[in-house]
């Protein structure tokens, strides 16, 4: 199954062009370029270690490349800012869970709506004035994420309490009160089973859907790639070999070679 919308072909959100980035002798991209379009589902896949998380760490800024452009909203730069990637829209998820665990869902998922948040903590914490109306607003959106996301009834439950495949869905949360422009996810459906993937990909699909949300996934199952992402980036020891549709993709011998035959 094919999600491709020709119409959206060629209105580019995101550019990646020429990218390296090495730790020391590891060189964890090399020359990466790629391009993610407004509204489209683009997934990056490729064996453990292929530069994947990397690549995603170089679009929100967390890494400095030693080489290439990245152009998002039409401006280029050497490098994002991690504030910079923030403020102009970029959010994401993380491939270890990043919450915190003694807080509640509902608690967890402000502290993603605090980049919006105008007012001091001070005048907040003094619940009065226009600091009290602005939490209130906040409040009504994380609210609202709660619902689309299906965990009201763990509002007030403690993250850490919560199984995994919840956890995953809450930092989801925490990610979209953001109301990001492009949204990076990290591996959003490891370790879950084949319910909570399925209910995951209904969620990313809903989001790119209801909220207009670019997205842009790492993921491993071949599966859950094939079915929700409108173009594919293979990446195989910091190299791109291969882009394209699914379809495309999966039937490439490059892929099949470094990729498919590489258990996981
Ligand atoms: N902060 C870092 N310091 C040193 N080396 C790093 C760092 N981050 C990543 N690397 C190395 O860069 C390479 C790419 O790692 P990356 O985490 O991007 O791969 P990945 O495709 O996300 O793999 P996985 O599927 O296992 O998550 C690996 O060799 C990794 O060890
Ligand atoms: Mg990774």
């Amino acid at each position: 199954m094919s999600r491709a919308r020709p119409d959206n072909a060629g209105k580019v959100l995101l550019n990646v062009e020429d990218v390296s980035l090495a730790f020391g002798g590891v060189k964890a991209l090399q020359q990466v370029s790629f391009d993610v379009y407004e509204h489209e589902i683009r997934a990056i896949i490729g064996p453990n270690g292929a530069g994947k998380s990397s690549m995603l760490n170089v679009i929100n800024g967390v890494y400095t490349p030693q080489h290439g452009r990245i152009t998002f909203l039409g401006r280029v730069r050497e490098n994002m800012d991690p504030h910079e990637a923030a403020a102009d829209g970029i959010s994401r998820t993380f491939q270890s869970l990043a919450l915190f665990k003694g807080m509640s869902v509902l608690d967890n998922i402000m502290t993603g709506r605090n980049l919006r948040m105008k007012t001091g903590v001070l005048l907040q914490a003094l619940h009065f004035g226009p600091g009290r109306r602005e939490e209130l607003r906040h409040r009504e959106f994380v609210e609202h994420i709660i619902d689309f996301l299906e965990i009201q009834a763990y509002r007030k439950t403690a993250v850490g309490r919560l199984p995994y495949g919840l956890q995953k869905r809450v930092d989801l949360g925490r990610a979209l009160a953001m109301e990001p422009k492009l949204l990076l996810l990290d591996e959003p459906m490891a370790g879950m089973n084949l319910e909570e993937k399925e209910d995951m990909s209904r969620f990313v699909l809903d989001v790119n859907e209801e909220f207009g949300t670019t997205i842009v996934l790492i993921e491993h199952d071949m599966g859950v790639v094939m079915d929700i992402s409108d173009r594919v980036v293979v990446l195989d020891y910091g190299k791109k070999i291969g882009d394209g549709m699914p379809d495309q993709v999966r039937n490439s011998q490059n892929v099949i070679d470094a990729y498919l035959g590489v258990a996981h």
